[in-house]
C-alpha cells in the first residue's frame, strides 16, 4: 500500500496521531446513520481501536487508506480483495463537514484505480443501505450499476430491517 495523491487529497496509511481527527468526524449520529456497527457516541477508546485496526491493514489485501485534506484526516476508503475471484469490495466514508464537494468520489476513484492494477481485478463492487442516496451517488459516479437488492439484510440503527443494495462494475 502506498500513498496516493489526487487533485485535492492525500490517501495514506493510518498513523497513531490520527486518533483525534478520527474521533472528531466519527462521533456523529448523522455520519453513522447507515453504519450501525459504528458506536455512538464514538469515544476516544473507540477511535484508538479504529486507528489500530486500520494501521494493521497495511500490506494486506484489505487495506484501509486514511483520506487527508490539508492536515486533517477526514475519512477512509478501503478495499477487501478476493484474490481467487479477482474482485474487490469498495468502502468509503467522509466526515460530515466535507460532504457535498465530490471528495468521496475523488478518494474512492483513486483507490479503485490503484486496486484494479495492484490486485489484477476484474470486478469491483459495493453495497449500501438502500436509503443511503449519497453512497449510491458516489457508486454511480464510479461507473457502477445497481445489480441486486438484499432484502432485510441486517438490522438498522433504530432496530428497523434494512434492505441492502449491491452495486458493481466489470473492470476488464
Ligand atoms: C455517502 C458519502 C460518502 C458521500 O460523500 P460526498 O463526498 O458528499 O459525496 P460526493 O460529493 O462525491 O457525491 C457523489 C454524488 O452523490 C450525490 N450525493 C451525495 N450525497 C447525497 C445525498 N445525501 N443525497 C443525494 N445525493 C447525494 C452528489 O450529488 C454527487 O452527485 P453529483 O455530482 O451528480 O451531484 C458521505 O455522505 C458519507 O461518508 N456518509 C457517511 C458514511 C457512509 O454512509 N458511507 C457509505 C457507506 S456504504
Amino acid at each position: 500500500m502506498r500513498e496516493l495523491r489526487t487533485q485535492r487529497l492525500l490517501l495514506r496509511p493510518f498513523r497513531p496521531e490520527d486518533v483525534d481527527d478520527a474521533m472528531a468526524y466519527r462521533d456523529d449520529d448523522e455520519f453513522a446513520r447507515f453504519l450501525p456497527h459504528i458506536p455512538q457516541p464514538f469515544t476516544r477508546s473507540d477511535a484508538e481501536a479504529f486507528v489500530a485496526v486500520n494501521m494493521a491493514t497495511e500490506g494486506t489485501n484489505s487495506p484501509t487508506f486514511g483520506v487527508v485534506l490539508g492536515d486533517t484526516l477526514i475519512g477512509t476508503v478501503n478495499v477487501e480483495v478476493d484474490e481467487a475471484g479477482q474482485s474487490a469490495m469498495l468502502g468509503f466514508a467522509i466526515g460530515r463537514p466535507w460532504w457535498g464537494r465530490g471528495l468521496a468520489t475523488e478518494a474512492a476513484r483513486a483507490v479503485m484505480v490503484w486496486a484494479i492494477e495492484a490486485f489484477d481485478l476484474r470486478r469491483v463492487w459495493a453495497s449500501t443501505d438502500d436509503r443511503n442516496l449519497g453512497s449510491q451517488g458516489v457508486l454511480r459516479k464510479l461507473g457502477m450499476q445497481r445489480e441486486a437488492l438484499r432484502a432485510r439484510d441486517h438490522v438498522g440503527r433504530g432496530g428497523e430491517p434494512v434492505d441492502e443494495v449491491v452495486y458493481g462494475v466489470d473492470v476488464t
